[in-house]
């Protein structure tokens, strides 16, 4: 007679049982591979802070998207270092502006791949904030109402060059319903909204701030991005993007913010995406690089609780490696 405390061990025996009972699987289709697209380069230029991403001329985006696509992964997510900024970021807008561009050359390439473009304008203000400037009673600060013009004229730019759905990161009130009235209005009701609801301002954007030059020249922007202490904060503001009419939710940082995740899912239902940030990609880069772990088995670990915290979609910087690695 077996003893009963054999009962879990009896489903681990072996690869093929492990495998039956597995609740959670991860496939080259969960994932978004974001790419830095740069005017006025013409060769790859390596970010130091992120081993293994590059600064993208238009034909280098081209291509990198089209690998992405040859490993089975469904969507890119678009960030343009501009020729030019300004005080209101008006290269977010343009419609020849690197974006815009990036996005029809891959959209002509590669058809069926999603592009997804990032929708905030930190990369093309010269203060490095998401949102036009004001002088408030506490000094300059983010003008709400008078960025969401500005982040709606973005949207309809985008998706005018082909992008299939958009996604703001600014954290702007109101700005999903702004948003979604500026794409209708323009002919556009069918793009989604991937809305960045729950956005916090976190130290692991770190990398990211480096490889798209938008570091706020002055200040922080605890004033736009959530207060990491804050779940429940992160639900209110996931259900105001649902009434807005966002389409996707996402979470961002992701492994920090296991919890939010799965709060966010259960209280939507909506398909929620997890942004695995540049700080998250380079801290395992580092540690793989100094051999304090294996890079293959700790990034599946990862990405793998990702989706078990509640993740339909991970947008990873990971993602083109962990596609090979799961084929
Ligand atoms: C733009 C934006 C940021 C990230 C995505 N969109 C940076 C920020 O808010 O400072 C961070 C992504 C990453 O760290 O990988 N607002």
């Amino acid at each position: 007679m077996s003893f009963p405390q054999t009962r879990l061990r009896r489903l681990r025996a072996t690869r093929a049982l492990r495998g039956l009972v597995r609740e959670t699987r991860l496939e080259a289709a969960d994932f978004v591979y974001p790419m830095f697209v740069a005017h006025g380069i013409d060769r790859r230029e390596p970010i130091a802070e992120m081993p293994g991403v590059d600064h993208l001329s238009i034909a280098h985006a081209v291509e990198e998207a089209g690998e992405a696509a040859a490993l089975g992964i469904p969507a890119v997510l678009l960030f343009g270092l501009p020729a030019a900024k300004d005080e209101e970021g008006s290269g977010a807008w343009d419609d020849e502006g690197i974006i815009q561009l990036a996005t029809r050359a891959i959209k002509e390439a590669h058809p069926d791949l999603l592009v997804i473009c990032d929708l905030c304008l930190c990369e093309y203000t010269s203060h490095g904030h998401c949102g036009v400037l004001r002088d408030g009673a506490r000094g300059p600060g983010v003008d709400n109402d008078a960025t969401l013009e500005l982040l709606s004229r973005t949207a309809v730019s985008q998706a005018r060059a082909g992008a299939d759905i958009i996604a703001p990161s600014d954290m702007m009130d109101g700005r999903v319903g702004s948003i979604r009235t500026a794409l209708d209005d323009e002919g556009f009701a069918e793009t989604p909204i991937m809305s960045y609801s729950a956005k916090f301002a976190s130290a692991f954007y770190g990398p990211f701030r480096i490889a798209a030059d938008s570091a706020p020249a002055f200040g922080d922007r605890r004033g736009y991005q959530m207060d990491p202490a804050n779940g429940d904060e992160a639900v209110r503001e996931a259900r105001l993007d649902v009434e807005e009419g966002a389409d996707i939710l996402i979470v961002k940082p992701a492994l920090p913010y296991l919890d939010v995740i799965r709060r966010i899912k259960d209280d939507t239902a909506l398909p929620v995406a997890a942004y695995n940030v540049s700080g998250e990609y380079s801290m395992l880069k580092a540690a793989a690089a100094a051999g304090y772990l294996d890079e293959r088995t700790a990034v599946l670990e990862a990405l793998t609780s990702i989706r078990r915290a509640g993740a339909d979609i991970i947008i990873t910087y990971h993602a083109k490696d962990a596609a090979r690695w799961l084929q």
